[in-house]
């Protein structure tokens, strides 16, 4: 048994060739620019993502498998003519550019039908304002659009000709009736949108049709696609995801919608749904500090000079280089740093920035707690989740055991899964998660200095004069 999982992911592709067992034979990874054509405005062109992909297909001798998953990047737009050919480049997830879009959605919508409807809210990451934005801003490449793919839906079609969305990835585009699991037409008829322009909904255990004769699954979004890889499939444990954005990810058994406006809901990959709290600064926020103050320094290079630093420092850093819309809502890109000596660029900036992205993590973890159960550990995932000191860090301030995963591509991993169940390799989504194997759990330290520290971070944040209230 050979299964292939595929993570579309932002900085990279990334996909690994796992057997029956879940044990993983080989891994494959390619990367590729974002372009920032202006403050805010993230993009991507999806002949990098495919040329990535068939890279990594190549390398894993990918036609000679079982059954092939692929999860991605969410929220992305592919805006396609009749003949299938891309027509601008992608707008990525943390492209902050639609906020009068969002505001247009409210408006011809209504903030509570919307929620009604999608359990989430407009903000300018999903993909409903940028299909509205290409309208009002590049009305010539708007009048060509055939059909809307997300990104990794994008390199499915270009393996199988199909153009399809699965239900987990397609709540991410805020235009899906989260309880019928279908496009909602009372949205795309308040918009004035035709829903010609989306795809068929598959679920993601249905093969979407196949590439060289292997099977083809859309897996989810790669936080649906974490889950499943990760093993979170009950409220015993939450997931946190330390990728280009870092999330916690819960399960819920039915879609709740949270009056704080931050947290979203999804479909969930096996059934039913799940909440999470996403941070559009982690890894993004590690590469925009370390190229600001660091020269840009790697981020492993970053976190042991972070490790180094004295744990009392007064310095303070708000890592909102992406806007934020969890756990504050904040459009405009900014950074801040308090107590900061100008020009200082030690080991306690560099431990600033872990502790920033640590306390929007963890406020945003609180946020969860009170729509999901509290969990008894954390699974681990992402490249971040490498860094022994920033885990140890995160078992601190989250005061939970954190545990660490044998795979930390946990998107890719829960796509070759999602795959296996697809083709019967396991019956259901229950027993993939006795192939998801522990390395080691890192304990909190009880009433670790750092948490007097959180609420310094706390009490300046809610002082900021960027953040959205
Ligand atoms: C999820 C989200 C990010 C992106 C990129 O809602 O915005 O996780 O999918 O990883």
């Amino acid at each position: 048994m050979r299964l292939i999982g595929i993570d579309v992911g932002t900085s990279s592709t990334k996909a690994i060739a796992i057997d029956g067992k879940g044990s993983i034979l080989a891994d494959a990874s390619a990367s590729y620019p974002i372009y920032q054509p202006k403050p805010g405005w993230f993009e991507q062109n999806p002949a990098d993502w495919w040329s990535a992909v068939q890279h990594c297909l190549a390398e894993l001798d990918a036609k000679s498998s079982d059954a092939i998953g692929i999860t991605g990047q969410m929220h992305g737009s592919v805006f396609l003519d009749s003949r299938g050919e891309v027509i601008r480049p992608a707008m990525l997830w943390n492209d902050s550019r639609t906020v009068a879009e969002c505001d247009e959605i409210e408006t011809k919508v209504g903030s509570k039908r919307y929620a009604e409807i999608t359990f989430n809210q407009p903000v300018p990451g999903l993909q409903l304002p940028k299909i509205l934005w290409l309208r009002n801003h590049e009305p010539e490449s708007f009048a060509k659009v055939s059909r809307i793919l997300l990104p990794k839906d994008y390199i499915a079609f270009q393996l199988t000709g199909s153009m399809a969305a699965d239900p987990h990835d397609a709540s991410g585009t805020g235009c899906l009736d989260l309880v019928s699991k279908d496009w909602s037409a009372e949205i795309l008829d308040k918009l004035n949108l035709n829903r010609k322009i989306l795809p068929e909904i598959v679920e993601s255990t249905q093969s979407v049709g196949s590439w060289r004769g292997v099977p083809l699954f859309l897996a989810g979004g790669d936080q649906g696609a974490n889950g499943v890889g990760t093993g979170v499939v009950d409220s015993t444990s939450v997931g946190l995801a330390l990728g280009s954005s870092g999330v916690t990810f819960g399960i819920l058994d039915k879609p709740r919608y949270h009056d704080l406006e931050t947290l979203n809901c999804f479909c969930n990959v096996p059934c039913g749904y799940h909440a999470m709290a996403v941070t559009q600064n982690c890894g993004t926020a590690i590469v925009a500090a370390s190229e600001f103050y660091f020269d840009g320094m790697s981020a492993s290079d970053l976190s042991n000079l972070a490790m180094t630093a004295n744990e009392d420092s007064q310095i303070l850093f708000a890592p909102l280089f992406s806007g934020e819309r969890c756990p504050i809502r904040c459009p405009n890109p900014t950074h801040a740093l308090s107590g900061h000596p100008e020009g200082d660029t030690s080991a306690e900036l560099a431990r600033a920035v872990f502790e920033g992205i640590t306390f929007l993590l963890s406020d945003g973890f609180n946020q969860l707690l009170e729509i999901c159960p509290k969990p008894s550990r954390i699974s681990i995932s992402g490249g971040g989740s490498a860094s022994r000191f920033w885990v140890q860090m995160l078992a601190d301030v989250f005061q939970l055991p954190i545990s660490v995963l044998a795979t930390t591509d946990g998107p890719a991993f829960g796509a070759a899964l999602t795959a296996g169940v697809g083709i019967g390799t396991w019956d259901s989504f229950g027993g993939t998660a006795n192939v998801i194997q522990v390395i080691s759990t890192v304990q909190p330290i009880p009433n670790s200095l750092i948490l007097a520290k959180y609420s310094r971070w706390r009490n300046w944040m809610d002082t900021a004069p960027f953040v959205k209230k």
